[in-house]
């Protein structure tokens, strides 16, 4: 029977006892809980609420718990509901009654508040660092193939010649505002909820200062009922996950379109491919499909947290103990994600041959073209008209544009003079010369950007 039945008559029902616990998913929250735990005797200590020898006693037998634990030693019990009572209870059983004075002072819910809070922040650090990683192995692929072309997409209808390296570095940059997004949650995580208690603040002299400073907090909570109540933060962390992971999806999306016989560009390394059970020529790309699909679930941990905070009142409720699951699910799976996408993109080979010759077919320079009549004083209205008759031409024809003649274009516009045959795939990138754009100087300029933002650290 778990210590804190005192005023019941029964020991509680165990399918009750199996719903309400949580010490299944939450204990993993000990790292936290101990160091909140060993911050709080220490400031109780320094406050004269407990002795110093007292403080001395339940600090060395948490470092003690913390062992057993990490040993696997440690006795997880449903009875005891979560991380916190588990600890607590067993710091009882190793130090005594002594024990009991920890929880001066504070509250459950102030004290998972805080343990949620640790776990965020690590869990922010460790995403934006696997960010970095993945930032840093896109622009290494975009460095190692700098001069490859391929057509970029609209519609998924090939449309304009642009590099590769301009490509992936479209991925650099959402991966940077996802990383802005994480530092902002950062930012708002980063608040001591400690010395809330149970949704008043405590009747004791407690000194929130030092225990923000001990743990490492920017800002203390300014309304003890908001800091037992929000998970806002969470939330934050979870929505910026979704749009990362929806970022993540999209890259997935290229590498199953580009891995493809269809498309043929680039092929994912044996190490993060798999077989088919039945048809031994295949090879699949899993991992991008993998990613693509737990976006799915990413989403929905962040409308379940959304839903079951939308209609709790003030303060703190056991709902609120459905918060875990989810968040710890999209962290791990975020992670888990983020890694995995670092190998396969650093081990991608490209093949130049492929992209250079499906940037040869599909008319991929009619703007250029049209652009070129408007140079000529061409209305582009009436160019890109043209153009478009003159396209229609070639295909009848059988023929890309740089197969037709001089006099074949000026069928189409007098305008059209020797220089139209000096229009090729370099010369489309290079006239995309603006801030940007996918000239190759623009790109190589970009990339020199992309490299000085890493050397800034995640
Ligand atoms: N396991 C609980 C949770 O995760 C801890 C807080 C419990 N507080 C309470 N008053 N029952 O929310």
């Amino acid at each position: 029977m778990s210590h804190i039945r005192g005023r019941f008559e029964k020991d509680a029902d165990k399918r009750a006892e199996s719903y309400t616990a949580s010490i299944r998913y939450d204990w993993c929250l000990y790292p936290h809980d101990i160091a909140g735990s060993i911050a709080h005797a220490r400031m109780l200590a320094r406050q004269g609420i407990i002795s110093k020898q007292d403080a001395d006693t339940i600090i060395g037998g948490l470092n003690s718990i913390k062992e057993e634990i990490e040993q696997g030693d440690f006795d997880f019990k449903p009875e005891l509901e979560d991380i916190h009572m588990n600890i607590e209870a067993r710091l009882i059983e190793k130090v005594g009654e002594v024990g009991g004075k920890l929880h001066t002072a504070r509250s459950r819910n102030d004290q998972v508040a805080l343990d949620m809070r640790l776990f965020a922040r690590e869990a922010i650090s460790q995403t934006v660092s696997a960010l970095h990683t993945l930032q840093q192995a896109l622009v290494t692929l975009a460095e190692s193939n700098v001069e490859v072309v391929i057509p970029g997409y609209t519609h998924l209808q090939r449309a304009q010649p642009v590099l590769l390296a301009h490509h992936l570095l479209a991925y650099f940059e959402m991966l940077e505002r996802d990383i802005e997004r994480f530092k902002c949650c950062r930012q708002r995580t980063d608040v001591l909820p400690l010395g809330s208690g149970a949704l008043a603040g405590v009747a004791h002299n407690i000194d929130r200062e030092f225990l923000a400073k001990e743990l490492g907090f920017d800002q203390v909570s300014r309304n003890s009922i908001d800091a037992v109540s929000d998970r806002d933060f969470l939330i934050e962390y979870q929505s910026a996950a979704s749009i990362c992971i929806m970022h993540l999806s999209r890259l997935a999306e290229e590498i199953v379109l580009w891995s493809s016989a269809e498309f043929d560009f680039i092929e994912v390394d044996d190490a993060y491919a798999t077989g088919s059970s039945i048809m031994p020529q295949k090879k699949n790309p899993d991992v991008a499909e993998l990613a693509r699909g737990k976006t799915g679930r990413i989403y929905g941990n962040l409308m379940s947290l959304l839903t079951m905070m939308k209609g709790i009142p003030l303060a703190y409720v056991r709902d609120m103990q459905e918060d875990k699951e989810a968040f710890f699910d999209t962290v791990d799976t975020l992670l888990a994600t983020l890694e995995v996408f670092a190998g396969m993109i650093s081990t991608l080979r490209v093949k130049p041959e492929n992209t250079g010759r499906a940037v040869q077919h599909g008319y991929l320079l009619a703007t250029d073209l049209a652009d070129y009549l408007v140079k000529k004083g061409e209305p582009f209205r009436s160019a890109h008209d043209i153009v478009a008759r003159l396209v229609s031409y070639a295909a009848r024809q059988e023929k890309a544009l740089n197969e037709l003649k001089l006099s074949e274009y000026r069928e189409f516009s007098p305008r059209f003079d020797e220089d139209v045959l000096a229009i090729t795939v370099e010369s489309s990138l290079a006239a995309r010369d603006n801030f940007g754009g996918t000239a190759p100087k623009r790109v190589e300029q970009a990339l020199t950007e992309a490299r000085k933002t890493l050397r800034g650290g995640p």
